[in-house]
């Protein structure tokens, strides 16, 4: 059995998802072209060929989704919100049809009990801020204040938890660098200043949040990862210390005050547009942190390579998901500790984990996914092994509730506690979700309560 009575009793379980993955409905009500469109058109780009123009229909679905959620015990569900849906175009007109829609969701979850955790960017920055710069450029942090102000005040009679951006870095290294995420750039100069105003918009929306949603609890979601050195030699260490700053302290240190590391600032060798006041923003005070944990990275030094000059290597461990991501869910715990003790972190969110498997429907029409169920229950124990050391999450988001469409890779990975058979849209719940329901229940039975004063 999963021993998870080191979790407090208001523990939140959820499951997430994001806005492209899932909603299909690429041209309704008003909603215009997101760089995610324009990238998963663009021939080569996505295993497939594939494309979020349907997903899993979830735009037109959604009570079914929610009653699937309800069915499950979910306490909270972490869904992200489309920019280009609420703001369209470069005009900077609000498109109420867009906003509509969350309107109704928001309401759907609250009166399944199921408390609302909105995300503003998951990625899909509408076309036409691209087409004016995009993350590069200043003027994309600001439109984004003015965005979230004005889902703020639509929803914000009704949600308490915000979170600003998902997993910065992607947008900006893998986005703007390595370019096999939207926009599919591969220029360190871009990514620098893209992480910088990635940065700034989340500042300009905390800001704007706390003026529109008296009492909201802001947060930001890192996506992080423990660093080992491939081995004992101090150029692999260095290369480590690097690779902390690229995927970690250069995503958490300015958040929480500390500003941007000396050290990387000086590998990427890039001016950084700060303007007075902007670190201040940045830093922010927040309610809580959002971590997002796949996998460890072991890396090595590659001293031909460009900055920040290491490559990741295999590890000696032979369990990998389908991705094909290393399952070391000690990592997970290890993350918690640092963040709560060297960073000093009062609440922190597991906002995303979970895994891909080649899942099929079997001849019973069920969905059998050990693997998922196992992973799943791993990655809880070492949250219940960091509360127990002091270091415990507030709560826990699957990923995700549906299989959807996984970026780059398409309908290929299926990380759903959820199997969507997507000519048809049906609906499976897995093994593993169903697993997730009983555990949920348990904790509730051992006095865990979930979201204080939702019903079940
Ligand atoms: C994270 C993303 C999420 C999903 C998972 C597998 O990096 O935030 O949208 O793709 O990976």
């Amino acid at each position: 059995m999963t021993d998870l009575s080191a979790l407090p009793a208001d523990f939140l379980f959820g499951a997430a998802t994001a806005a492209y993955q899932i909603e299909g409905s690429a041209d309704a009500d008003g909603r215009a072209p997101s760089i995610w469109d324009t990238f998963s058109h663009t021939p080569g780009r996505i295993v497939g060929g594939d494309t979020g123009d349907t997903a899993c229909d979830h735009y037109r679905r959604w009570p079914e989704d929610v009653a699937l959620m309800r069915s499950l015990g979910l306490d909270a569900y972490r869904f992200s919100i489309a920019w280009p849906r609420v703001v369209p175009l470069a005009d900077g007109r609000v498109n109420p049809a867009g906003l509509d829609f969350y309107d109704r969701l928001v309401d759907g979850l609250l009166a399944a009990g199921i408390v609302p955790f909105p995300t503003l960017y998951h990625w899909d920055l509408p076309q036409a801020q691209q087409d004016r710069g995009g993350w590069p450029a200043r003027s994309t942090a600001e439109r984004f204040a003015e965005y979230a102000a004005a889902v703020g005040e639509r929803l914000g009679d009704r949600v308490t938890y915000w979170a600003t951006l998902n997993e910065p870095l992607c947008s900006a290294w893998i986005g703007h660098l390595d370019g096999t995420m939207a926009p599919g750039l591969t220029d360190l100069t871009a990514a620098v200043r893209a992480s910088y105003h990635l940065h700034l918009g989340h500042g300009l929306a905390v800001r704007a949040l706390r003026e529109t949603v008296p009492g909201a609890r802001i947060g930001i979601v890192n996506n992080l990862s423990p660093i080992e050195p491939a081995s004992g030699s101090p150029a692999d260490r260095a290369a480590a210390a690097r690779a902390d700053g690229h995927v970690n302290r250069w995503w958490l240190d300015p958040v929480l005050g500390r500003g941007y590391p000396a050290d990387m600032r000086a590998e990427y060798g890039v001016d950084l547009p700060v303007r007075d006041g902007d670190l201040d923003l940045i830093a922010a005070p927040l309610d809580w942190l959002g971590l997002n944990y796949y996998f460890r990275q072991i890396v090595a030094d590659d001293p031909g390579g460009p900055a920040p000059r290491f490559r990741q290597v295999p590890g000696p461990n032979p369990r990998h998901t389908a991705m094909p991501w290393e399952v070391h869910a000690p990592g997970l715990e290890q993350l918690l500790l640092r963040l709560t003790h060297d960073y000093g972190v009062r609440r922190i969110f597991v906002t995303e984990n979970g895994s891909a498997y080649q899942d099929t429907v079997g001849p019973d029409g069920g969905v059998h996914d050990p693997e998922r169920t196992a992973f799943l229950r791993e990655h809880l124990s070492a949250c219940a092994r960091a509360a127990a050391r002091g270091a415990g999450p507030a709560g826990y988001f699957a990923w995700s509730l549906l299989d959807n469409f996984e970026w780059a890779y398409g309908y290929d990975k299926r990380f759903g506690l959820v199997h969507v058979d997507y000519p048809t849209q049906r609906r499976t719940v897995k093994t593993s979700g169903r697993r997730y329901a009983e555990l949920i229940a348990a904790h509730r039975g051992r006095g865990g309560g979930g979201a204080p004063g939702t019903p079940h």
